[in-house]
């Protein structure tokens, strides 16, 4: 049925595995369209109660949009990427059912927008998280510079998005930004040690505590802003020139064009 993603379900608890370790789990296409119908799954099927997102293999848990699927895109469809992503990640923090994410090594880019997406966040010791879109010449475009924002205050965000800094696990729960950190071997345990305490009270209360706590974060506005920006930078050479360096593995010579 899926074709980027693994699921499975076992005690109310529904684990989504993105499965392109190839690619470092990067998120093409394909993933969002899984992403999308794993959602509508999540909502109609009442044997899952709670949902863990993580990655594929023992190096990543998303390292970003793939950029090769996107590195010749015009700004209008660079906009309907953004909007697309922007979307199905609404889709996953809109849930109902509590949805964590358990971030198993780099969450770069739309890997830590898809974690920030989820209603909270737990980490390996090898997690390693940033929005490095300034290195392609470009800017979060699924959230990300709203979201992190939101999370870590807006002086790291700006310093974060603007600097292509990563951060560390110990930074990234010093920051907010994850709750736990555990070894490798111990991160599904845990996340599923606080879902089955989640899972052990009203269901219909927990639904109503997702849907308050985002009311909290006020207006779409910074939301359709992104979209906007995303596309602006896809009319840059800077951004053809980051894309490019990335694809034949070399450092970026930026202009400011
Ligand atoms: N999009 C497309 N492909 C990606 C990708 C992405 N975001 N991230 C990694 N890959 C691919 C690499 O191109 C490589 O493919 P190849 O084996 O066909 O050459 C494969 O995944 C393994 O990645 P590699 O870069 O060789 O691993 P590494 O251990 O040397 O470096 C990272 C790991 C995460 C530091 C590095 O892959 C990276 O910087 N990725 C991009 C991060 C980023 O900028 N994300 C934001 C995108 S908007």
């Amino acid at each position: 049925m899926y074709t980027t993603i693994l699921t499975n379900l076992e005690n109310g608890i529904f684990t989504v595995t993105i499965n392109r370790s190839e690619k470092l789990n990067a998120l093409n296409k394909d993933v969002f369209n899984d992403l999308d119908a794993v959602m509508d799954e999540v909502k109609k099927n009442d044997d899952i109660k709670t949902v863990i997102i993580t990655g594929s293999g023992p190096k990543a848990f998303v390292a970003g949009a793939d950029i090769a699927e996107f590195s010749s895109f015009s700004k209008a469809e660079a906009m309907r990427l953004s909007k697309r992503g922007q979307d199905v990640f609404f889709k996953i923090e809109n849930s109902k059912k509590p949805v964590v994410a358990a971030v198993n090594g780099f969450a770069l880019g739309g890997g830590c927008e898809l974690a920030m997406a989820c209603h909270f966040r737990l980490c390996s010791e090898n997690a390693k998280f940033g929005q490095p879109e300034v290195n392609l010449g470009l800017i979060p475009g699924y959230g990300g510079t709203q979201r992190l924002t939101q999370l870590i205050g807006k002086g790291k965000s700006m310093e974060l998005q603007m600097s292509a800094q990563l951060i560390d696990a110990n930074e990234a729960l010093r920051l907010g930004l994850v709750n736990y950190v555990t070894t490798a071997d111990a991160l599904l345990e845990k996340t599923k040690e606080i879902l089955n305490t989640i899972q052990s009270k009203a269901p219909l209360a927990v639904g109503k505590i997702i849907e308050t706590i985002n009311a909290a974060d006020t207006g779409n506005a910074g939301f359709e802003k992104e979209i906007e920006c995303f596309g602006d930078c896809f009319e840059t050479e800077d951004m053809k020139e980051g894309a490019a360096a990335f694809l034949e593995k070399r450092k970026a010579n930026f202009t400011g064009k």
